[in-house]
């Protein structure tokens, strides 16, 4: 059994100290097997936001699996956004832009897709997708697979101004051979979706998207995570708001894995 804590859009500079202590408190308690954060970790990529966002990490009670977003990618400082866009992110978060975690069961892939010359919309590479091919190939058979970007490989459904992934739907398509889970935030919306590719051999994939997990830029909805358990063929996912003065539930939603796929269950 595992329980894998994916929060997103931390946005050290705009955080909200008593959604994090809540959060902190939350997590302690939880002690999960992983922790992921997909994105914004600070608002304006500013050295000290890094620093806070660095504390924060390293008092996690689990190993984390970051990737940037484009909120860690300087906006006004436009030498520093050309010449070095992820150069603090590097230096202060991790150096690794793929990284990579595995323990038997969970097998997590992150790639980055936040562009210095994109904004609001991101990008994967050719490389990267085939990246995502060659080390998902590799997984071991049985494990629990996921993906992390920041932006979402497939836009929210009705969505009037969607975000566009540059090579999201080739991405996607990839995961549909490999992949259980894509866990991305960005929009600040926690949802999830059952999301299901072209191509020879694909199956669904469970496009999980995290809320805000701590900062005041919510939109129309409270801060929150995704918490993850899976247990051989079952699977969870819970999306944990917080309310007042602590994280609850908002809703849980099983699945099980009928014929090597995800599918919802009733129970
Ligand atoms: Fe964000
Ligand atoms: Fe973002």
């Amino acid at each position: 059994m595992r329980t894998i804590a994916h929060l997103s859009d931390l946005h050290f500079g705009r955080e909200d100290e008593r959604v994090q202590a809540a959060l902190v408190a939350e997590l302690d308690r939880l002690r999960p097997s992983l922790v992921v954060v997909s994105g914004d970790l600070t608002q304006r990529a500013r050295r000290r936001q890094f620093e806070a966002c660095a504390r924060f990490l390293r008092a996690l009670p689990a190993p984390a699996l970051v990737v940037p977003g484009n909120h860690d990618i300087p906006l006004f400082d436009v030498l520093r956004r050309f010449l070095s866009p992820l150069g603090r992110y590097r230096r202060y978060i991790a150096d690794d832009l793929a990284p990579l975690f595995e323990d038997g069961e969970l097998f997590v892939v992150g790639l980055n897709s936040a562009r210095p010359e994109l904004w609001k919309d991101g990008a994967l590479s050719p490389e990267q997708v085939e990246l995502l091919r060659r080390r998902f190939a590799a997984a071991p058979e049985g494990s629990l697979r996921l993906l992390v970007t920041h932006h979402p490989l497939k836009a929210r459904p009705g969505d009037p101004e969607p975000a566009i992934t540059r090579l999201g739907p080739e991405a996607l398509e990839v995961a549909g051979r490999h992949v259980d889970l894509a866990l991305a935030g960005h929009l600040h919306m926690g949802y999830l979706a059952d999301v299901r590719p072209t191509g020879e051999g694909a199956r669904a994939v469970v496009l999980v998207q995290a809320g805000t997990a701590m900062s005041n830029r919510r939109r129309h909805e409270p801060n929150s995570y995704n918490r993850i358990t899976v247990d051989g063929d079952r699977l969870e996912i819970a999306i944990r708001a917080f309310r007042e003065d602590a994280f609850a539930t908002r809703e849980t939603l099983p699945f099980e894995r009928r014929d090597g796929a995800w599918a919802r269950s009733e129970s």
